[in-house]
């Protein structure tokens, strides 16, 4: 049975049953605690926690996941994946345990005409969790299973949480025995190679905090309701029902197997460490390409920086195969024809996926280039100094500078036959780790810890949230909070956070900075200095009370600086007209990866590989600035997102399934953005357009940055200021400024060759006077010579062009150039000085003593400095005295 057929079958068994089919989220959603979604619940958590009201009582879904934790195991087992699909039915207060079994028995054992998937019933076995009868019993009496057909295990394995704070539950997994070819017999608590779990049935019933383990967590309070949370293994059961040995072999995943294999012109099946490869390739150029289908890309921090992993990693994977090269370019095709019938965004998508894709591997083959040259100078270090292996912190500068992944570092040291000290490298990451998050949590201000956010939002209930009505608000003081814990007063002179009732003030987010602004109350005043929404539903102003002390229950005026607020709509308008200019002028590939924009400024970051020329960055400042003169209206509707999709409004990701959707439209379907911002409401309100600069910011991405409104003028201003001294200076008109540098560009070189040669000439004269001049001491020809003023490179060849001047007579050379108090030296000896006994390093050495400094070098040459020129004539002595002493 094909996966698409396991999918479609799955829906409709729910779908009949009364659920609502909700279409898979995206892999992002904005949750801090989430790298990806990594389960078929997340979409729904707050309907769990009741948080928000669920549209539907029960709902089913296949949702998109990804699950990087165990990427070392892809390939090597039969069941890891870092992207899954998982089926699930879900009931939000509706039924419970018995709902959930008998639905899950029925599709599994159902038969074909039932569109069920005809599993055998007595290949099923099941889990429970210890203590949990009321399972062990339904199972007997719904699907008639033997007691040791329901095993029981301990909250290790069954029960279920997301791995941080949020809901949980026991759980009760559905295992089906492969058969003994498989393993040994016992059921899923001896072998769960041969007992393959497809289904974990949880009932969610509690909200956990605090969780340290798969076991360790403390339960803060029971939820509001009971719930069922499912999730069956899309990938699994289509092996299983395929008669496949693994999740690679599927119909939705093989074929990118063959066509490497094909490629590389290995067998798969012949060679276990070859299968492995094949695998890893196959598993992560589809992870790869539907995590840049749903936005990502590759970067060196979290969601991007897995992205990176897993396509390096299946660049690298084909390379031990024997393909050299581009591999992306014959694969992701595969992939795509394979998942398109599922998600056809992929296919209208493509183009930009490629595009992303392709630079990344051509990014890592230059890697590779150079970081194997690096790695190749740290073996052969180790191999001549000895000691055991590479260190941590080589391992880590390949991995930071280099991009050198530690894998690939542990793996080329291993056929060298060295270790890596992969501790050592650890605590660097380790360190670089908390530096990194250290910063970002001090930009953001707020506290990590949001529980006495979560305190205040229950107790309050979400802010009434007015920026997009208001600039003042009459509001109360519900909370303050210092450190994350709530306190009743901030103090004059210090910073806090305060959560009002109600508040006029933009929180920063969509790219938008937060409103600057001030709180005032009879008796006092506080400067808001940033605006966060830390957890859904509740805006925190952290401020700095300036007179007063500020209380809780305090009823204060809340007012959003006029002309801020007038430069941040301006602001943010302007990047939906340059975002749209980019488009109309680059193409619909040029699409935007993340933008920031305060009052005045705006910067996009998008996709696009290469830079851009001036002329396309002059267009793109001349199509935002004929939007402007348009006069265009600007204005936001609220709708579904798959409403807003038909609309054609580009939607970033973050969206869950059942919310409106806000889409700002500049002149109609020129601009649609889904956005939550703040906007001016015509575009001519924007005031200008001025595109500063255009940058790259990592591989295919470039960033664009842009001034607008009164700040776009003033750059101006400052620019014609400059053309005005310029043409002062230059005694020229406006428009000849450019020749008349040029010209003096011209004739400045030529006064520079012409002082060069003079300068070469005057040295060759001042050596053929040295020579001239060489005293004979001891049968050796000695120059000591005091250039005032010669810098390091001049001192250097001017030694050694009197050294070849003296040519056929033993010859001793010592230049000091000097500068200040300063001393550069260098003593340049022929053969025939060597031959008697003298040598240069010693000499500079002896110098050193004098000129208060040091030096070194070889026989022949050597150099130094000093920080004391009143011993060179010492200096000069004690050499002469050196030369005279010679044997
Ligand atoms: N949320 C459960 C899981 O991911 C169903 O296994």
């Amino acid at each position: 049975m094909q996966t698409a057929e396991i999918r479609r079958r799955f829906l409709a068994h729910f779908e009949a049953a009364g659920h609502t089919v909700v279409p898979s989220a995206p892999l992002l959603l904005d949750d801090p605690n989430l790298l990806f979604v990594n389960a078929g619940m997340v979409p729904f958590k707050p309907y769990f926690l009741g948080q928000e009201t669920p549209p539907f009582h029960t709902a089913t879904s296949v949702q998109k996941c990804v699950r990087t934790l165990d990427i070392e195991e892809v390939g090597k087992t039969t069941r890891h994946g870092t992207f899954f699909q998982m089926n699930g039915n879900f009931s939000f207060g509706d039924y419970f345990k018995e709902g959930a079994i008998s639905h899950a028995w029925r599709l599994i054992t159902g038969n074909d005409a039932d569109g069920g998937l005809g599993l055998d019933a007595d290949t099923v076995w099941v889990t429970v969790l210890e203590g949990d009868d009321e399972s062990r019993a339904l199972w007997k009496t719904i699907a008639g299973l033997p007691d040791e057909r329901i095993q029981t295990r301990d909250k290790n394995d069954n029960y279920w949480h997301m791995g941080v704070e949020g809901p949980g539950g026991p759980c009760s997994e559905i295992y089906i025995d492969r058969g003994p070819e498989h393993g040994q017999d016992g059921g899923p608590v001896v072998d769960e190679d041969r007992f393959l779990e497809i289904w974990n049935l949880v009932f969610m019933q509690e909200e956990i905090t605090n969780v340290q383990s798969k076991d360790t967590f403390d339960v803060v309070k029971p939820l509001p309701k009971q719930n069922i949370d499912t999730g069956m293994g899309l990938e699994r059961v289509a092996y299983l029902l395929q008669g496949k040995q693994n999740m690679y072999e599927i119909d939705e995943v093989f074929p990118v197997i063959e066509r490497a294999a094909e490629l590389s012109g290995r067998r798969y099946g012949a060679d276990h460490t070859d299968d492995v490869r094949f695998r890893v390739v196959a598993d992560h150029v589809r992870s790869g390409l539907m995590l840049m289908g749903d936005g990502v890309k590759p970067g060196n921090e979290a969601r991007g920086y897995v992205l990176r992993r897993l396509l390096r990693r299946a660049v690298r994977s084909m390379r031990l195969l024997g393909y050299e090269d581009p591999a992306l370019p014959a694969l992701l095709p595969v992939s795509l024809e394979r998942m398109k019938a599922s998600y056809p965004e992929l296919e209208a998508d493509f183009p930009r996926i490629e595009q992303v894709a392709y630079a990344e591997e051509e990014a890592f083959r230059q890697t590779l280039g150079k970081g194997t040259q690096i790695f190749d100078m740290a073996v052969s270090d180790v191999k001549d100094k000895g000691g055991p292996g590479l260190s941590g912190e080589a391992a880590f500068t390949l991995h930071d500078t280099y991009g050198f992944p530690i894998d690939l570092t542990l793996e080329m040291a291993a056929e060298q036959g060295l270790e890596v000290d992969a501790d050592g490298f650890r605590s660097l990451m380790a360190e670089q780790r908390a530096r990194a998050k250290a910063d970002a949590k001090s930009k953001k201000g707020l506290h990590a810890d949001t529980s006495g956010y979560r305190q205040a939002l229950d107790t309050f209930g979400p802010t009434d949230w007015q920026a997009y009505s208001a600039l003042s608000t009459e509001s109360k003081v519900q909370a303050l909070l210092s450190e994350g814990l709530s306190v009743p007063a901030i103090a004059s002179g210090s910073v806090g956070e305060v959560v009002l009732d109600r508040t006029p003030f933009y929180a920063e987010s969509g790219g938008q900075n937060a409103d600057a602004g001030t709180l005032t109350w009879d008796g006092g005043r506080a400067e808001v200095l940033d605006v966060q929404r830390p957890i859904k539903g509740l805006v925190v102003h952290q401020v700095r009370v300036l007179d007063g002390e500020l209380t809780l229950d305090t009823t204060l005026s809340a007012d959003v600086d006029h002309e801020w607020r007038l430069g941040a709509r301006q602001a943010h308008s302007g990047t939906h007209v340059v975002h749209a200019a980019l488009r109309e002028v680059l193409g619909p590939t040029a699409l935007q990866a993340g933008s920031y924009n305060r009052p005045g400024y705006l910067r996009l970051d998008f996709g696009w590989n290469g830079g851009l020329s001036a002329e396309q960055l002059h267009d793109v400042e001349h199509v935002s600035n004929r939007a402007l003169r348009e006069d265009l209206a600007v204005s936001a509707q609220y709708m579904t997102l798959p409403e807003a999709r038909e609309w054609g409004a580009l939607a970033l990701f973050g969206e869950t399934y059942g919310e409106q959707v806000r889409v700002v439209e500049i002149g109609g379907p020129w601009s649609r953005e889904l956005c939550g911002g703040t906007h001016v409401e015509r575009s001519s309100q924007i005031g200008t357009v001025v595109v500063t600069s255009d940058s790259s910011v990592g591989a295919g991405n470039r960033r664009i940055e842009a001034l607008t409104g009164i700040e776009g003028f003033q750059y101006l201003a400052k620019e014609r200021d400059l053309v005005l001294q310029l043409t002062d200076l230059l005694k020229a008109q406006p428009g000849d400024v450019p020749a008349r540098v040029q010209d003096l560009l011209g004739r400045l070189k030529a006064t520079e060759k012409e002082v060069e040669r003079l300068k070469a000439a005057q040295q060759g004269d001042v050596a053929g006077e040295l020579v001239k001049n060489a005293a004979d001491v001891n049968g050796i020809a000695l120059v000591t010579h005091r250039a005032e003023g010669l810098g390091g490179g001049d001192v250097r060849s001017l030694a050694l062009d009197l050294r070849g001047r003296l040519q056929g007579r033993p010859a001793v050379v010592v230049v000091v150039g000097t500068a200040g108090d300063k001393a550069g030296v260098v003593v340049a000896l022929d053969q025939g000085a060597q031959d008697r006994g003298l040598s240069a390093n010693a000499l500079v050495g002896v110098i050193g003593e004098h000129v208060g400094g040091r030096g070194g070098g070889k026989a022949d040459v050597a150099q130094g400095g000093g920080t004391d020129v009143s011993g060179i004539d010492a200096a000069f002595a004690a050499v002469e005295h050196a030369v005279r002493s010679a044997g």
